[in-house]
């Protein structure tokens, strides 16, 4: 099993702590030019839901792909914000009673637990809007086209053919339990789409040519694969203490999962295989490339 290193724990936690004083900024009592106010229980969900927490992985993948083409690493810090609020709004709506019923988040109580079930709602609306608001924003400095591109796909990758219908596709494997090719394109949805922008969107904001942006958009894909993967398999073999969520629920929702489908040891097994795919795939780009290799090995053999 890969270790990461020191100095990618490092990194990991200098951008997680760049990205938590923008947003801390970016969530601020005071309302941004064209807002008329900024409800305080609703904003405090907001803050609840998006500050002190989590592993901040799509920031991360954002700054270190953006960095392999020498893009603006404060513009790429941004857009990494603005998917992290994307993130955030779609774990809100995921841990609702009427989703994934859920009361621990980042190892506190869920946004509809510690406000209402209303406010958990509207949070969510307002996170998900707040991200296209700040990657459109004069501050995020790339050109027109690059936002534009920014903008598209991420609305993309968090709608009906994207996050939100393989949220929809998850919620109907409770009833009926797809196969394997089922469940990898529910997976590729409501997970993979997200983290395969995170790659994209680096690439975008680095001008990369067409050719490297397909490439970060396969590797993104292969470890958005892998996450949800090693997610549903710490959802088996850890516990809630570890993972400042329940443990143990795909299995008691009958959640259509590949752990479920075709066990633990294919599922290790599979893990390592989608890291040494996505690994080659960057081939091209050398030593460039070593953080983000860290970092599809870090999302395998993570522990929460
Ligand atoms: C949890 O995502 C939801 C899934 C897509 C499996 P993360 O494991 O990245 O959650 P945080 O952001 O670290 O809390
Ligand atoms: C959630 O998948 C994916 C999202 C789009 C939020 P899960 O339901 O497995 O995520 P956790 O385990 O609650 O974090
Ligand atoms: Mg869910
Ligand atoms: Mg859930
Ligand atoms: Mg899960």
């Amino acid at each position: 099993m890969t270790v990461t290193t020191p100095d990618f724990d490092l990194r990991l936690r200098q951008v997680a702590a760049d990205l938590e004083a923008l947003l801390t900024d970016l969530l601020s009592d005071s309302p941004r030019a064209g807002e008329i106010a900024r409800p305080v229980p609703l904003l405090s969900a907001m803050r609840h839901a998006a500050l002190d927490g989590g592993k901040r992985l799509r920031p991360f993948l954002v700054v270190e792909t953006a960095a392999l083409f020498g893009g603006n690493e404060k513009a790429a810090l941004r857009v990494g914000a603005a998917l992290e609020c994307l993130h955030c709004y779609s774990l809100v709506h995921d841990d609702l009673p009427a989703m994934d019923d859920d009361d621990l988040r980042r190892g506190k109580p869920t946004v509809h637990i510690a406000f209402d079930e209303a406010t958990a709602i509207l949070a969510g609306d307002s996170l998900l809007t707040y991200a296209f608001d700040i990657i459109a924003a004069a501050e995020t400095e790339l050109p027109d086209h690059a936002k534009v591109a920014l903008t598209l796909e991420l609305a993309r990758a968090a709608g009906v053919g994207g996050m939100a219908g393989g949220q929809a596709l998850d919620l109907a494997a409770e009833k009926q339990t797809p196969d394997e090719a089922g469940i990898i394109t529910l997976q590729s949805m409501k997970t993979g789409a997200l983290i395969r922008y995170a790659c994209e969107a680096g690439a975008v904001i680095g001008g990369a040519s067409a050719e490297e942006r397909g490439r970060l958009r396969q590797f993104g894909a292969l470890i958005g694969r892998a996450f949800q993967l090693a997610d549903d398999l710490l959802d088996l073999t850890s516990d809630a203490a570890t993972l400042g969520k329940a443990a143990g629920k795909d299995a008691a929702r009958g959640k259509g999962t590949l752990v479920g489908l075709k066990g633990q040891a294919w599922a290790e097994a599979e893990l390592t295989r989608l890291v040494s795919e996505a690994g080659a795939i960057l081939a091209p780009h050398g030593e460039k490339a070593a953080v983000l290799l860290e970092t599809a090995a870090f999302v395998a053999n993570r522990k929460s």
